[in-house]
């Protein structure tokens, strides 16, 4: 990227978190669940709403919920997430939870006298970095996720959901559905740095969504025999890591045969992991999206037939979303009529969509990378999605 362009990690909230998670290692930022990054942003986000004036609330399943107004009935709500995936950009979740505190922000300062209480949510766990499972605050909220399946989650370091939720003091007994806190918000609208080159395509800075690709993830598990590198010859040894490697190219195969289809092996883990050591065995792990739900089973039983299907294991399976296309219009028509772009990847607004109507509003990404360090947003075109958030809550309220 070109250092004249002035980078959207000038907004002020943007630079008071630039530090916090930073991966030397990696690049980019590591933000996962309950780890200390995640903590700290925690903290500055409830530090953040209560200078606003915004009342702060915990809800059962680690969400984190600033109102503006009395909490209840009709509400609206704003917001997105601040977990990262391993070394990822700034603005993946952060860019939403900064932008609705700036239009909030506006909206005071205006004089505005909301006819609604108005809530900034920060959802847990978005990405599904430590524990595997994606949306996890929102899919507990909504009843998606069973608690009992969450608390035994287990992280890379086999720590479960309920012992790492313990180390942080967050009490899992009351994990579930919470019919109470949805049914006070009337509309959810997430905004977030695009994460493809839509509007790049289109030479717009903002776009509202459509949609977004059914997804899922599976762990796939191949056994054999650990045993010497040195002392083995090749044609004794029973490699795991060798059907593994045949399974990665398989699941390009059959992504590449199913038009619009997505396959990715982006995590691999050869257990005990020694180089010097055959494998006894491998893990991998599936992330799978198509257009229709569909679109997506058959993508995944085309590889399950490729690779074994007794090799699968389904962690987590997300349907295909459209959000509420009448609240897409007039968001879009809020907004100049901002053009209207499906999503390839997933977010909260999706997961809430079933039970509220909601709308999501995308900011240009110019080098259209994302879950990367090279994810980024200009200045302006960050300004210009929080003008374009603050005029959506502002017609609303
Ligand atoms: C979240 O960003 C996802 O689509 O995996
Ligand atoms: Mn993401
Ligand atoms: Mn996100």
């Amino acid at each position: 990227m070109s250092t004249t362009m002035r980078s959207g990690d000038q907004l002020t909230g943007m630079r008071e978190i630039a530090q916090i998670g930073r991966d030397s290692r990696r690049g980019g930022y590591s933000r996962s669940l309950w780890q200390p990054a995640d903590m700290e942003l925690r903290a500055w986000f409830v530090e953040r709403a209560q200078r606003l004036g915004l009342d702060v609330e915990h809800d059962r399943n680690g969400n984190i919920w600033a109102w503006w107004g009395i909490p209840g009935p009709n509400a609206i709500a704003t917001g997105s997430h601040l977990d990262s995936v391993p070394g990822g950009g700034p603005f993946d979740g952060p860019l939403g939870v900064i932008s609705a505190l700036e239009a909030v922000a506006a909206l005071k300062k205006s004089g505005l006298r909301p006819s609604r209480p108005l809530a900034v949510i920060v959802f847990a766990e978005e990405e599904g970095s430590r524990f595997g499972v994606a949306c996890l605050g929102s899919a507990l909220m909504t009843g998606r996720l069973d608690p009992n399946r969450a608390r035994a989650l287990t992280d890379e370091a086999g720590v479960s959901f309920a012992e790492a939720a313990r180390r942080v003091g967050f009490d899992t007994s009351g994990m579930g559905p919470d019919q109470a806190a949805l049914e006070r918000i009337a509309l959810f609208i997430e905004l977030h740095v695009e994460q493809g080159r839509g509007l790049i395509e289109l030479g717009s800075a903002t776009a509202v969504a459509s949609s977004i690709l059914a997804h899922g993830r599976w762990t796939l598990t191949f056994s054999g025999q650990g045993n010497h590198a040195g002392a083995t010859a090749m044609r004794e040894r029973d490699d795991p890591m060798i059907a593994a490697a045949r399974a990665v190219l398989s699941v390009q195969e059959a992504a590449l045969e199913h038009p619009g289809a997505r396959a990715t092996v982006g995590r691999i883990s050869a257990n005990p992991g020694g180089s010097n050591v055959i494998a006894s065995s491998v893990t991998m792990w599936l992330d799978a999206r198509a257009e229709s739900d569909q679109a997506t089973r058959a993508l995944v039983a085309d590889i399950a037939e490729r690779v074994g299907a007794d090799r699968f294991h389904e962690d987590s399976w997300t349907p295909e979303v459209r959000f509420d296309p009448d609240l897409a219009r007039q968001v879009a028509a809020t907004l100049d009529e901002a053009p209207i772009l499906p999503s390839g990847a997933g977010h909260d607004a999706g997961i809430l969509a079933d039970r509220v109507p909601t709308a999501m509003i995308f900011v240009r990404n110019p080098t259209g990378i994302s879950h990367a360090p090279e994810e980024w947003a200009e200045l302006d075109d960050c300004l210009a999605g929080i003008a374009a958030l603050e005029r959506v809550l502002r017609s609303l309220l």
